[in-house]
């Protein structure tokens, strides 16, 4: 079957969190069990893709009033087709998502570029589409080409990766898209006088899917469903629930790329061995009886560090370290680095986007921290079972679904004292050295790679 999904991320070309892990490694896994895959990106400043090569000069697209005439350009990768959308004009700028007032603009194109390139050049049965940025294909497909025979047969359907990102902007953005004016009302894409990309897609997808189990219940409540509960409940019958996998090629402690050292859960000495070189290139004590926590992670509201900040005074007078890297918020940063600042010889931060630094503290660190307040599906926790770091996590969303109390440390309640009673249990597992390993091997025995989940995928491609 033919594929062609639609998404403003993916490795190795342009990444800020799981969703280009996903765009990565979903593609290449459905190619294994034999489908042909394509998928449509921006080409965005930062985009790496040596040897894409052009497949398309100045197609002409139309964003509503707006022409624009841009180039694709192609790269086959791990098998599956990755086409770039070339368009300077709204791509070559600073930032992936930067605040920029046509947005609207920029991902509406994507969304026309995608059907464009399924006219042209990769017919597909299937158009996936990821999060509000490929929001507008559905509505695009059924409303404006509606009466279009190229795409008679052709079906879509949406993954939602994050409830909390919704591609939601002013009435007057609708303007811009070329729909039909009745489109725009709250059985269609209005939501609370916006015009909202992720509604439009749940709206006009013939599926929809997200990327848990847990979280496809929780986004049907209140609590969870970030306004658009009532919908999702309503499509409920169109909405299912497919864990993300793992690309273990990458994310691998026997070979992985990054490594200062490989291990085995035969083997461990090689996580000692990165332990005491991360230690060391943190600038902190060589103390290895010390547990090590490790934090990478975007610092959004999301991920629960306000916990770990009503924590901080417990967590300072405690025999444990902790590195975070990671950005985003300021208020996190901030706490991030107060924290280092009060115990120098404890706590290390390093702020920004550092891949291999990600890999290192995956593998250095003895637990990996995610209070998440909601986790679609987060695939941090999923690496660090693999490396041996025992994960602590709310259970919610995909954390709910990958971490069991044999492998990790969960708790439920969003609260600081829930956290740090986790934590405690943590420390005094790790002091009693046998049973740490059983379970720092019980989590690397687990498999989230793709096989499983791609063949769901599968299943759900055909069921339309
Ligand atoms: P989310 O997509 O919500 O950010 P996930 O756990 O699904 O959460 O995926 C996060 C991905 O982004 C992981 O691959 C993680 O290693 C990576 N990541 C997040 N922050 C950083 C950072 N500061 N530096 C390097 N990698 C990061
Ligand atoms: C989103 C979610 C994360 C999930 C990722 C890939 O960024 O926040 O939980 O793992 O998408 O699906």
């Amino acid at each position: 079957m033919k594929i062609l999904m639609v998404a403003s991320e993916a490795t190795p070309f342009a990444k800020t969190g799981g969703l280009a892990d996903v765009l990565g490694s979903l593609p290449p896994a459905l190619v294994r069990l034999g489908d042909e895959v394509g998928v449509v990106l921006p080409k965005y400043r930062v985009t790496e893709a040596p040897g894409a090569e052009p497949v398309w000069l100045a197609m002409p697209l139309w964003v509503g009033p707006h022409g624009y005439t841009v180039d694709i350009h192609r790269l086959i990768h791990r098998g599956a087709h990755y086409f770039f959308v070339d368009c300077p004009l709204l791509y070559d700028r600073p930032e992936i998502y930067g605040t920029y007032p046509d947005n609207h603009i920029r991902f509406a194109l994507l969304s026309q570029a995608a059907l464009g390139i399924a006219r042209h050049l990769f017919r597909p049965a299937v158009l996936h589409a990821h999060d509000w940025q490929a929001g507008l294909v559905a509505p695009y497909l059924r409303t404006t080409f509606a009466g279009d025979p190229t795409f008679f047969g052709l079906h879509t359907l949406l993954t939602i990766h994050n409830m909390g990102y919704q591609g939601n902007f002013p009435a007057a953005a609708f303007a811009d898209l070329g729909l039909d004016p009745g489109l725009y009302n709250p059985g269609g894409l209005e939501f609370w006088n916006h015009v909202s990309y992720l509604k439009a897609g749940i709206v006009w997808s013939d599926a929809i899917n997200t990327v848990s189990p847990t979280y496809a219940r929780e986004i049907q409540t209140p609590a969870y469903g970030s306004g658009m509960d009532d919908l999702l409940r309503v499509r409920s019958g169109k909405l299912s629930g497919i864990l993300n996998g793992v690309d273990y090629e990458e994310w691998n402690p026997e070979t992985g790329p990054y490594q200062v050292a490989h291990y085995s859960a035969r083997d461990l000495s090689g996580k000692l061995a990165s332990k005491k070189a991360l230690l060391a290139e943190l600038g902190l004590p060589l103390n290895i009886q010390r547990p090590l926590i490790g934090v990478v992670s975007r610092f959004a509201d999301q991920k629960g560090f306000d916990l770990v900040e009503g924590i901080a005074a417990w967590l300072a007078d405690q025999d444990v370290g902790m590195v975070a890297l990671g950005s985003g918020q300021k208020k996190f940063e901030d706490m991030f680095r107060q924290l280092a600042a009060l115990r120098p010889e404890k706590f290390a931060v390093r702020i920004g986007y550092d891949d291999a630094l990600s890999h290192r503290i995956v593998a250095g660190a003895d637990m990996f921290l995610m209070p998440s307040q909601y986790e679609p599906c987060g695939l941090s926790q999923i690496y660090s079972l693999r490396y041996g770091t025992v994960p602590i996590v709310r259970a919610t969303g995909g954390l709910a679904d990958t971490v069991d109390e044999d492998t990790g440390f969960k708790f439920v309640e969003y609260a600081p004292e829930a956290l740090l009673e986790a934590i405690e249990r943590a420390l005094q597992t790790f002091a009693q050295r046998e049973s740490w390993i059983v379970r720092m091997q019980r989590g690397m025995a687990k498999d989230f790679s793709w096989d499983s989940s791609a063949a769901e995928y599968q299943r759900l491609f055909r069921s339309l």
